[in-house]
């Protein structure tokens, strides 16, 4: 066995990563598939949504990006059978400007995770918001990269914004970015209003947009059983699988494992 890696990016904030990355992990959990969820953001709100304290932590990601421990030694079990965790903390924060001075900093993920992709089916990487050496490092560790969307006015445009970061790295590193999938988050029918006078659904449209650049988009419904999930520290899987946002999440970890 050696792990499917799969990173959850997009350059603005608040799109949906850190939500898909630990809802879809959930699912394949729930399906017998051993996953390591890798929090690469200093908000470390994946650490917290896996119902992880941030702030008791020993070793974490900081220690393994600027190379004062190995991986191995960060991971952590969590509550929710076969999830793994390999934390994050707030001095996260200051690991990017040690990268800066690394000669391999773009890969520096991608070799701390060779060693133990032979224990798990999954490594889920979740990278925070900006186009830095964190979003770098997990598509860069990554075998597929899957792209989230609020679905607004301005989500095409992110889109291009996005290929042209994915065609930097390509550029400098040699690296090819493989996002094949985008996430439609928190998305809402088009209002009964709207539909009275005619108007045209907007996540219709966007859905459209996209197809030039994925091979497949999928919308999740808003759903306020993801928020309290998350207040829970558990992924929608191991609270309300049955919830619209559930159903949607479930049928897209059933995709990833295709
Ligand atoms: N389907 C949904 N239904 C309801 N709320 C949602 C849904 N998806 C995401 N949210 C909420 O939207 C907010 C942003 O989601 P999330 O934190 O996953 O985005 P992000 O891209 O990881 O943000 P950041 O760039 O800051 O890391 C969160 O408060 C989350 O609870
Ligand atoms: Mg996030």
């Amino acid at each position: 066995m050696v792990s499917v890696n799969i990173a959850f990016a997009h350059h603005k904030g608040g799109t949906g990563k850190t939500t898909s990355c630990v809802n879809i992990s959930g699912f394949l959990a729930l399906s017998a598939k051993k996953v390591l969820v890798i929090d690469l953001d200093p908000q470390a709100n994946a650490t917290s949504a896996l119902g992880i304290d941030k702030n008791n932590l020993g070793e974490s990601m900081y220690d393994v990006m600027v190379g004062d421990a190995e991986i191995a030694d960060a991971v952590l079990e969590t509550e929710i059978e076969n999830i793994h965790l390999a934390p994050a903390t707030l001095d996260l924060v200051g690991a990017e400007s040690h990268l800066y001075r690394m000669n391999n900093r773009i890969s520096i993920l991608k070799r701390s995770i060779e060693g133990i992709r032979k224990y798990y089916d999954y490594i889920m990487i979740d990278t925070p918001p900006g186009p830095g050496l964190f979003i770098i490092n997990g598509v860069v560790a990554s075998d597929y990269t899957i792209v989230t969307l609020d679905p607004g006015v301005f989500a095409l445009e992110g889109v291009e914004t996005l290929n042209l970061i994915f065609d930097d790295i390509n550029e400098s590193s040699g690296v090819k970015i493989n996002p094949r999938m985008a996430i439609l988050t928190r998305c809402n029918k088009a209002s009964l209003f709207s539909m009275i006078t005619g108007k045209r659904d907007p996540v219709k449209e966007i859905k459209k947009g996209m197809k030039g650049f994925f091979d497949s988009v999928y919308t999740v419904p808003y759903g306020v059983e993801v928020y309290e999930a998350q207040l829970k520290g558990v992924p929608i899987s191991h609270y309300n699988p049955k919830c619209k946002a559930g159903v949607a999440y479930k049928k897209i970890a059933e995709v990833v494992m295709r």
